[in-house]
């Protein structure tokens, strides 16, 4: 459990808020390339509960800002992208991607004080096809994220973005607490349905893992380990990586080059962000016979987008249709009755409440990661309120590279965060394999 006050900070992340100071000392994915077109219509953008939009220029350059225009706050979202900035409908005036006013119009040429007025931008970068944006206040921003997954190449890259309607902590939670995959996801598989020659059967052969867990320069680390063939263990490890990044350990150790962000919109509003390798060993979805694990099909239908704050990347399967649960799969095939992992995933977090209550909790040992997650968030929100200290990776982000997820095995014996060290030295990374194809 948590105490009331606690969760409260940790769950809010708007202007003013110490959780919300902490997450605008970092870049965040705010949307895709394709979502801003040059001299197309302005996006309408929620991140950390303001409401901002984005728009692209004629010569390519991206502009995020407060959607607010600074003369009489009309909202740019209806204004014209014309010509190298964005004009406001109400009077006309005209800034650039910077904020910088171009022109006002209504004022006469002998009054004009254009120079001196801006709209409130923040800075943003564009690599791979997914658009970053810096809401701190430094006026150098610091350095881009080095998040492996996200360094991937357009051409080797999945970028999903999945809107789900809860608070973005309680979404994060679930990528840390691993135990859950055999329950939600896999509950319904018997050991013997499964490819004993495929490693990842230990999570369904004993579905109570033991955790250990070891915060780290990034954020948190932890290994969930269970016996796996005689003299050797399992291990599946996941990373909690500053401010909201998981790496979860859904795939073999080696090439598993995948990221999840959990971006809040608002306090109950997330962006999922799914970063992944094309070119990884696909994770355990069928049974030995071929077929699929009855529930993990792929499903990932999406209702169109609209022009709403929060209009962007829904699920067709969603809360109002209680995410289309089959109680007769329920009883007969699937564990949870409801077909997609991330709708499966959804369904949990979101049923939770918009924001959980975790006084009401009474957490296992299979929790300790999103336990100690949660302190270690706490005094780096506390500690950059009283005294400025900057949080893990602001200006060091190349501390991620060190950061894989995954699972392997190894022999029984080796402390795990030897064996972690050994994997990662022999881990594929997307260059060496580009070379290795060549
Ligand atoms: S409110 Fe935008 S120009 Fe007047
Ligand atoms: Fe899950």
């Amino acid at each position: 459990m948590l105490s009331a006050q606690d969760n409260e900070l940790l769950t809010r992340v708007g202007p003013g808020t110490p959780m919300g100071a902490l997450m605008r000392q970092y870049w965040l994915p705010a949307c895709k390339s394709s979502e801003i077109v040059a001299d197309g219509p302005p996006l309408r953008l929620m991140l950390l509960g303001e409401k901002l939009i984005a728009f692209r220029d004629s010569s390519g350059r991206v502009g995020i800002m407060d959607h607010r225009c600074p003369h009489r706050c009309a909202s740019l979202f209806f204004g014209r992208n014309e010509q190298g900035g964005l004009r406001c409908i109400y009077h006309g005036w005209k800034f650039d991607v910077d904020g910088q006013c171009l022109e006002t119009p209504n004022v006469p040429a002998s009054r004009d004080f254009k120079t001196r007025v801006h709209a409130k931008a923040y800075k943003s970068f564009e690599r791979n096809g997914v658009v970053w944006a810096y809401l701190g206040e430094r006026a150098a921003a610091p350095p881009p994220p080095m998040v492996e997954a996200t360094l991937l190449p357009e051409g080797e890259s999945r970028i999903t973005f999945t809107m789900r309607e809860c608070n973005w902590l309680q979404a994060l939670e679930g990528d840390l607490d691993t135990a859950h995959f055999g329950f939600l996801h896999m509950g319904s598989v018997a050991p013997e349905d499964l490819d004993p020659a495929n490693m990842h059967s230990y999570a369904v052969i004993d579905r109570a893992p033991q955790f250990h867990v070891r915060e780290t320069e990034w954020g948190m680390m932890g290994g969930a380990y269970r016996k796996a063939d005689p003299g050797n263990i399992y291990w599946r490890i996941s990373h909690f990586l500053f401010p909201f990044w998981a790496l979860f350990p859904d795939g073999t150790f080696e090439d598993n080059v995948t990221a999840d962000a959990w971006v809040p919109l608002d306090d109950t509003h997330t962006m999922f962000v799914n970063f992944a390798w094309t070119k990884r060993t696909p994770p355990l979805r069928t049974l030995k016979d071929g077929r699929t694990i009855p529930g993990l099909e792929y499903r990932h239908d999406m209702l169109p987008n609209t022009t709403d704050w929060l209009g962007r990347y829904r699920l067709a399967s969603n809360s109002g249709n209680d995410h289309r649960i089959d109680r007769e799969a329920q009883r007969t095939t699937s564990f949870s009755g409801v077909t997609g992992i991330t709708i499966q995933d959804q369904m949990a977090t979101e049923g939770m409440g918009p924001i959980v209550d975790r006084e009401f909790e009474h957490l296992a040992p299979s929790d300790a990661m999103v336990a100690r997650t949660r302190q270690c968030m706490l005094s780096a929100a506390r500690a950059l309120a009283a005294k400025g200290t900057m949080p893990p990776g602001v200006d060091n982000p190349d501390i991620a590279l060190a950061a894989r997820g995954g699972a392997f095995v190894a022999p029984e014996g080796i402390d795990w965060l030897e064996a972690y060290r050994q994997r990662m030295s022999q881990r594929a990374t997307p260059a060496d394999i580009t070379k290795a194809a060549e």
